[in-house]
């Protein structure tokens, strides 16, 4: 049993600088950022809905590798806008070894060789409905059909030279595909990171205008993604993918899934990621155009949450941002 007030006042080691951080039981550095990063064919352009992002050229895009690089930022994610001709309702492009997303990294690895390379398996960027699998007559996502697709995705990506390929898609079993063929061809090092909870979330409007597929996408994701009623599912989820061998997996959106975080951290004692998503990004960003709050107080306030929540790392639009305020 502790001692009392006044024995006890939990304000003395709050008193001064020197002693919060001494006492400080979280940390965040530059290490714990992943920086999503939008590509496109040709030059770079804004994003209405995404103040501050851009979509970047490949030259672009290896210009942010080194800026990541000198500020610390150990791994880039990356998302390609595929041009309209290229999408089809099997969003076969995925799996072309020259594709856009192919040959970024490919870029990237020759000129910036010691960054990590984390790429989206999902069909989403390149369907011309916009969703994350082939759909069938009845307007169904299917699941099988889908994975053996992402299973080649995700062998492309690996061949260009991705170190970690990210199922973002939701679809049942295809971690344990992608696996079973890293393993066949030889990928043993390429890592996994599972989206293992994904929310079917209002918070991803604005990466659907940048990857465009907002005015693609007939209907929602309901059948693939989660419910955000749901807890105990997550944690479901996330078995699965441990068992058919993801890394590390990821809890999507953020801040409003705090609990889930904490949930997966206790129950699996494994590295857990958070995505802070395009719209908690926006969200950041509208506070502060209207004066409501400091963006870097924001910012760093939010990342320490997820690391207090127990994650071992962030992807954040604000990562940059976040490793110069952390002074790498
Ligand atoms: C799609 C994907 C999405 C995001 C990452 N991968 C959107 C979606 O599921 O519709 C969202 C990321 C963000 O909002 O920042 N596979």
């Amino acid at each position: 049993m502790s001692a009392a007030y006044p024995a006890l006042r939990l304000r003395r080691t709050r008193a001064s600088a020197w002693s919060r951080r001494l006492h400080a039981e979280t940390v965040l550095t530059p290490a714990d950022l992943i920086w999503p990063l939008f590509v496109t064919e040709g030059d770079a352009g804004p994003i209405a809905a995404l103040p501050g992002v851009l979509r970047w050229s490949i030259a672009g895009i290896v210009e942010r590798a080194r800026e990541a690089r000198d500020l610390g930022i150990p791994v880039l994610a990356l998302f390609p806008n595929t041009p309209p001709a290229l999408r089809s309702d099997d969003g076969r492009e995925a799996f072309n070894p020259d594709n856009l997303m192919c040959r970024t990294i490919r870029a990237i690895k020759d000129a910036v060789p010691d960054i990590g390379i984390l790429t989206d398996v999902a069909l989403d960027p390149y369907t011309a409905h916009g969703h994350d699998g082939i759909v069938d007559d009845a307007g169904y996502v299917t699941n099988d059909v889908t994975s053996d697709t992402l299973v080649r995705q995700a062998l492309v990506q690996a061949a260009a030279g991705s170190d970690i390929v990210a199922p973002s898609d939701m679809m049942d079993g295809r971690v344990g595909a992608i696996r079973t063929a890293l393993e066949r061809d030889g990928h043993v090092n390429v890592q996994i990171m599972a989206y293992a909870a994904k929310y079917a979330s209002a918070f991803y409007g604005p990466f659907r205008d940048a990857v465009g597929t907002r005015g693609l996408l007939k209907g929602d994701k309901t059948t693939y993604q989660m419910d955000p009623a749901n807890a105990e599912e997550a944690l479901r989820e996330v078995a699965l993918d441990l068992a058919e061998g993801a890394d590390s997996v990821m809890v999507k959106p953020g801040l409003p899934y705090l609990d889930v975080i904490a949930r997966v951290k206790a129950a699996f004692e494994v590295p857990v990621f958070a995505y802070q998503v395009s719209g908690e990004y926006a969200m950041i960003e509208a506070a502060v155009a209207v004066g409501a709050g400091d963006r870097d107080a924001l910012v760093l306030e939010t990342l320490m949450a997820f690391k207090r929540a127990g994650c071992s790392g962030v992807l954040t639009y604000h990562a940059a941002h976040a490793a110069r305020l952390l002074g790498a």
